[in-house]
């Protein structure tokens, strides 16, 4: 893999978030998803890639832009053959009611090694690397919390469960109440919740509960470069997505682990903020048509994890201004 992708993946992923920024607490979601695929589109029209969308913004039927199947990239005969994943704006429901935790998001690896990922629900479990190797989704949520609190040397009352502020998750709740951890919820972006286990400064030591399938792809993109655990069970909740998961051949009794979401090692990443979080800020508009975007850049094979701060002058880049 091209050891200078995951730059212009940050490319990718800062014009998402610059376009879907200027959307924050407008009140507009679809608004803001819209501003982030366009200009996600756009700038893959500049990277060196023969591209397959494998997680996208849906099937070509529903989605105009980005969608399942769709070619990305200028592709010469030397470029590499891979697959994409895409989030132009996770957290739409955060920009548009100005709340924090909103990305964009991109992972990209060889043609074949991200799983496609149905469009539903994933029962989820994310520690970071401290803690790999002794939670199981299939244990009680006591027992998990008990295991990470030894890995990390806390005391189970320090470890901090991160959990998607959601009704379905009241048993959880009660049961991480019970076995005496704390608890944060979010309100929306659980791809940046389970990357956000990995950095002790964020204060969250385990990602549990149901989010999204695809994101749950991109979110072990992430944790398999930064060398934390993912473990992934879908959660269809209709008998439609029910059928739609065995048609794809997904196996709904199987603990999916980041090497069944994504293979070999060859995985690159990068997530722009778009409202403000722990782990990245936000794009900020500054005075002179200037804005800042805050970007992080992961890539499997050395395990170099960066931080790229970014200026932008918005008067040379129109489509972004104000
Ligand atoms: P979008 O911004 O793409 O709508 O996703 C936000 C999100 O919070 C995901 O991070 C999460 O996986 C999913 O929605 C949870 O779904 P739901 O809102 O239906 O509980």
């Amino acid at each position: 893999m091209d050891r200078n992708l995951p730059l212009n993946l940050a490319r990718v992923t800062e014009a998402a978030a610059l376009a879907s920024a200027k959307f924050l607490g407008r009140g507009d979601k679809n608004a803001a998803d819209q501003a982030a695929v366009d200009a996600m589109r756009r700038m893959f029209d500049t990277v060196n890639i023969d591209g397959v969308v494998v997680i996208g913004e849906g099937e070509m039927d529903e989605a105009p832009m980005l969608y399942i199947g769709e070619q990305i990239g200028i592709a010469g005969p030397h470029d590499l053959k891979v697959d994409i994943a895409v989030d132009p704006l996770d957290g739409t429901r955060s920009v548009a009611n100005g709340l924090p935790n909103a990305i964009s998001v991109v992972a990209i690896a060889p043609r074949g090694c991200l799983l496609h990922a149905p469009d539903t629900y994933m029962n989820k479990i994310a520690v970071g690397p401290k803690a790999k190797g002794v939670v199981n989704i299939n244990n009680s949520v006591e027992e998990n919390i008990r295991n990470v609190a030894k890995a990390l040397g806390k005391d189970v009352s320090e470890v901090t469960v991160t959990i998607l502020d959601r009704p379905r998750h009241e048993k959880l709740v009660e049961e991480v109440r019970k076995a005496g951890a704390r608890i944060k919820m979010f309100s929306d972006g659980d791809v940046l919740a389970a990357i956000n286990t990995c950095f002790s400064y964020t204060g969250v030591d385990i990602l549990m509960g149901i989010g999204g399938a695809p994101e749950g792809v991109i979110a072990a993109a992430a944790l398999k470069c930064l060398g934390g655990e993912f473990q992934g069970v879908l959660h269809p909740v209709t008998e439609d997505q029910r059928r739609r998961c065995l048609e794809m051949g997904a196996d709904l009794n199987k603990v999916y682990t980041v090497d069944d979401l994504v293979k070999g090692d060859e995985v690159v990443f990068a997530a722009t903020g778009v409202s403000h979080g722990e782990l990245l800020q936000g794009v900020k508009y500054l005075e002179k048509d200037m804005a800042t975007t805050h970007t992080l850049v992961l890539r499997a094979e050395t395990g170099t994890i960066r931080f790229i701060e970014a200026i932008h002058k918005l008067d040379k880049k129109p489509e972004y201004a104000k």
